[in-house]
């Protein structure tokens, strides 16, 4: 027997193990769709509402300020929990009406304080933006952000 490794054997084990991973890997992927799909969302409450709010959100770039659930830039407040923060699952009305004025009061212009713009947003978006809050406080995130202030 050959001492060490020969050529065949290191080649077999990297491609085994790159195959081994590989599976893994789409494995996982395919289990977080399932997942997505059967557990943390609620496709039937999936509106053309809330549809609408993803795209005036993605229009106005708010993930360039915000984060959504972890993602995004981390310079103003997490949205992914804002419709809880605000309220909502106790009081929906009263929430809607929250975030609405807060979109419309901005910048508030306040000294030493981080601002918003302004974005003009009509009734029927900002409605929208709301549904999206809504809708996102609803996935199952498994109790992430560890605090409601996110
Ligand atoms: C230029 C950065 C910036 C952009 C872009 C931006 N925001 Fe903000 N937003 C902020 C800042 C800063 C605050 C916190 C301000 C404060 O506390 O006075 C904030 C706060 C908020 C809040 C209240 C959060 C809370 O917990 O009270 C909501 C709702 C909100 N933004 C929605 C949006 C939406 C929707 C968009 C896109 C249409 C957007 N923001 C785009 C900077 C931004």
């Amino acid at each position: 027997m050959a001492d060490g490794l020969t050529k065949s054997a290191a080649r077999n084990i990297f491609f085994g193990g790159s195959l081994f991973f590989f599976l893994l890997f789409a494995a996982l992927t395919a289990h977080s769709h399932w997942y997505m799909k059967t557990t943390s969302t609620n496709e039937e409450t999936l509106t053309d509402s809330v549809k609408h709010g993803k795209e005036v959100w993605e229009e106005h770039s708010c993930i360039n300020c915000h984060s959504l659930i972890g993602e995004g830039a981390y310079f103003a407040p997490e949205l992914g929990n804002v419709w809880h923060r605000y309220g909502g699952r106790e009081n929906p009305e009263a929430a809607r009406a929250g975030l609405k004025a807060w979109m419309n009061a901005q910048p508030l212009n306040v000294p030493g304080r981080r601002q918003m713009p302004q974005f003009n947003l009509s009734e029927e978006e900002l409605d929208a933006l709301v549904d999206f809050f809504q809708w996102t406080d609803s996935i199952d995130t498994q109790d992430w952000p560890p605090t409601k202030a996110g």
